[in-house]
């Protein structure tokens, strides 16, 4: 089966990028990203490519060369439905909010209005695909959909999980380790469809790396991954804690057991915590379908992973309140950075959030420097916590787009994203604009902390003991 139009639901951190590498490296098929969001899609249409709405290095680039060739961004859904081929899900999923579940189920209200919007818009038969992240056996419910309340059209459904990271979203696009593809392969238009989307792929990724397997292998094999690998920081996080207490350096531990082939060298960055919009997202995800399964040791084993990632986030929160002497009330704090990772503008479920919530309930005065985020994003994270009045959190917290006049008057600077351009600040002008003794605290491990206390600077580096 050959593919000419795709369209794709959803025009966020996975639908835009992704659908971007599609269309350049497959010129012939048109594709169109949909999203109900129109001020989104008005910013992918933006003449002025840095104004897209996903910050991504290189992206602009891509879509800049295939935008308007063969790469659509549009609101018009039931359009784009009905001219498809191939419709990817590429909504969001988040934690449940209310209800059965609440805090630990995906909502998948999007999904299934998605799965009714295609059933109800499709003229012709169509493969869709599930991009965005699912519990296991969701596809059984966008089938019963589908084929429900449909006009009589057939639909193949398949999982395509994406494994992009932000900041690096092109470069993982474009020389994935893998691409999975799960499909009904007991029937032939089932197998059919596997290899309609094999072939999309194949357009730059070697075969060897796309993997095709029964759809609940690939739905499953999206939260496990996700799961591996928030668990290896939560490892090397809970033992720089014990690096801490015992003069051992979580670096050197981290090095000397990543030269280990079987365990290697990635992920074993220890930080201030894990953020980002999935990690929590798919192990609370895990958890609960574990145990609506009665699987309470296997779900509780995995929600350890996350009780780790809070206590990292809230004792590097209390570090700073103690090495203040017991008080920040008052006291301007300064934060170098607030997205969850560098090379993002996403803040989403970012450890800053949740560090400068606890500081701003001791009264502290934060001012943040971050060189992607805007101050109304900040707003925006800090108030949905729902911990303080909005009017509250505007007097206790500000942005400045200037690093220097951040740190200013400062008693202590924190580090809470690794942007490179936080090496190369002037730390000795720094230093000499701060109320003494001059406090940093690394969440990030970022930068040179001997250099910093020759200018005299006390530096707490997670891990490492003072
Ligand atoms: P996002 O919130 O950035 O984008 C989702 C978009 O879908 C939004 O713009 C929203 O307006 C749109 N949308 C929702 N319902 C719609 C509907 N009915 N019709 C049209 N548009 C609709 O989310 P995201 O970060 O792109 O994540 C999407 C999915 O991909 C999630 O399941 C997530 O777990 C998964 N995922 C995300 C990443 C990542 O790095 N962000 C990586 C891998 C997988
Ligand atoms: C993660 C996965 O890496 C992707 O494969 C997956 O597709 C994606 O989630 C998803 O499903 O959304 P992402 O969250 O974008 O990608 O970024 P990561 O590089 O994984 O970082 C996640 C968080 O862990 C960040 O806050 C990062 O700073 C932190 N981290 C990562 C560490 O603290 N230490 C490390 O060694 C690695």
């Amino acid at each position: 089966m050959n593919i000419s139009k795709i369209c794709c639901i959803g025009a966020g951190y996975v639908g835009g990028p992704t659908m971007a590498v599609i269309a350049q490296k497959c010129p012939q098929i048109q594709v169109k990203v949909v999203d109900i969001n129109q001020a989104r899609i008005d910013a992918w249409n933006s003449e002025d490519l840095s104004a897209l709405p996903v910050y991504e290095p290189g992206l602009d680039a891509i879509v800049g060369e295939a935008r308007g060739r063969n790469l659509f961004f549009s609101s018009e859904v039931d359009l784009a439905i009905e001219e498809a081929d191939m419709v990817f899900i590429s909504v969001n999923t988040p934690t449940k909010t209310y209800g059965e579940g609440k805090g630990q189920a995906a909502d998948l209200k999007w999904i299934e209005k998605c799965a009714r919007q295609i059933a109800s818009a499709s003229k012709s038969n169509k493969i869709v695909v599930e991009k965005s992240t699912l519990p296991v056996r969701t596809a059984e419910a966008v089938k019963d959909i589908l084929d429900n309340t449909g006009n009589g059209y057939k639909f193949q459904i398949l999982s395509n999980p994406e494994f992009l990271a932000e900041g690096t979203a092109v470069e993982d696009l474009l020389d994935p380790d893998r691409v999975l593809i799960g499909g009904d392969t007991s029937t032939e238009e089932g197998l059919e469809a596997i290899q309609a989307l094999v072939d999309v792929y194949a357009h730059w990724v070697p075969s060897e790396r796309i993997l095709s397997t029964n759809v609940w292998s690939s739905e499953l094999s999206k939260l496990t991954a996700n799961a591996f690998l928030a668990q290896r920081v939560s490892s090397i996080n809970s033992l720089s804690e014990l690096c801490e207490s015992t003069e051992a350096d979580i670096y050197e531990v981290s090095r000397a057991i990543g030269k280990d082939s079987r365990i290697g060298p990635k992920f074993l960055q220890p930080s201030v915590g894990f953020g980002g919009s999935c990690f929590q997202k798919d192990i609370l995800n895990l958890v609960y379908i574990c145990r609506s399964y009665g699987l309470f040791e296997v779900a509780d084993y995995w929600e350890q992973v996350i009780k780790i990632n809070d206590h990292q986030k809230g004792r590097f929160a209390k570090k700073i309140i103690k090495s203040l002497y017991n008080t920040v009330s008052g006291k301007k704090i300064t934060f170098l950075g607030w997205a969850f990772k560098k090379d993002t503008n996403d803040t989403r479920e970012s450890a800053a959030i949740y560090v400068a919530d606890l500081l701003l309930n001791e009264g502290a005065n934060i001012y943040v420097y971050d060189p992607k985020v805007s101050e109304d994003q900040m707003y925006n994270d800090i108030d949905y916590l729902n911990t303080r009045t909005k009017v509250e959190n505007r007097r206790l917290l500000q942005s400045e787009f200037d690093p220097y006049a951040a740190c200013k008057g400062a008693h202590a600077i924190a580090v809470l994203t690794e942007w490179d351009e936080f090496r190369e600040l002037d730390w000795q002008k720094i230093y000499d604009q701060m109320q003494k003794p001059c406090q940093i605290f690394d969440g990030r491990n970022l930068l040179d902390k001997q250099k910093l206390e020759k200018i005299g600077f006390r530096v707490y580096a997670i891990g490492k003991s003072s």
